[in-house]
């Protein structure tokens, strides 16, 4: 049966007095793995700062994480509560190495699929060779996976992945695309926003469509792979 992790309703958003996000809704089962598509500044990062109760977008509506709502919360109690966000340009540190920034996210879980620093070691051998590396010294695509390590360590429920293809090679999209679909298949859910179609088909069950800060579009991904009509449209493809 679909378990419901995430549900957002009449979701509103504002830097300052500017309304960005309008009347968002959005829903996430257990394990499935969502992408929100759109053009630049239609509001695919503002919809993940607003999940995540970054302070600079004020919030408004209704975020039910696990049946307890989120939109009260401050960004370290969500983060707590099972939402990890890996931003659009990683934002590593450079005075932390490859290790610290894992040692420092780790947030053991009574879970057979429970992310440790060891497990991401073998899991990423990329990574693995580079543990005392600064964070900022690894390459793109390394520190994507970087990123995405330090929020599995927290064994979240859901990730927030802020266009992940941005600055790397093919490769390592394909590697992110395996990883997605790995996390999936052990019932951790995926919400990524993208401009990148090919990477947004491989990855989604569902696709939500952004302009101008309103879902107008939303189907399975069967549907939308031959709806070139919605996809002209709205993403210019
Ligand atoms: N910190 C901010 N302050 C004010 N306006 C912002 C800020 N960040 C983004 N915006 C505006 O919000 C809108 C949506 O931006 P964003 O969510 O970054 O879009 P996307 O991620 O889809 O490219 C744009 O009009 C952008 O200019
Ligand atoms: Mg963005």
């Amino acid at each position: 049966m679909e378990e419901k992790l995430l549900t957002i309703e009449g979701l509103n958003a504002f830097y300052g007095k500017s309304h960005v996000l309008q009347n968002i809704s959005l829903e996430a089962n257990k394990g499935e793995k969502i992408v929100v598509l759109g053009r630049n500044g239609m509001g695919k990062s503002t919809l993940l700062k607003a999940i995540m109760g970054l302070k600079e977008v004020t919030r408004k509506g209704s975020i039910l994480f696990r049946n307890e709502e989120m939109i009260e919360r401050r960004t370290d109690e969500i983060a707590r509560a099972g939402i990890a966000y890996v931003p659009q340009g990683w934002l590593l540190f450079s005075s932390l190495s490859v290790d610290e920034h894992l040692r420092i996210a780790y947030r053991p879980a009574k879970s057979d699929h429970e992310w440790t620093p060891e497990r991401i070691y073998s899991t990423f051998p990329e990574i693995a060779q580079r543990k005392d590396t600064g964070g900022t010294k690894l390459s793109g695509g390394e520190q994507q996976i970087l990123a995405i390590s330090r929020a599995l360590v927290g064994n979240p429920g859901l990730i927030l992945m802020d266009e992940p293809s941005e600055g790397i090679s093919t490769m390592v999209i394909e590697r992110i695309i395996g990883i997605c679909q790995d996390l999936a298949s052990q019932g951790v859910s995926i919400l990524v926003a993208e401009q990148n179609l090919d990477l947004a088909q491989r990855i989604a069950d569902k696709v939500y469509i952004l302009v101008n800060g309103q879902i107008i579009y939303c189907s399975g991904i069967t549907e939308f792979i031959h709806d070139k009509e919605n996809q002209k449209k709205h993403l210019g493809v």
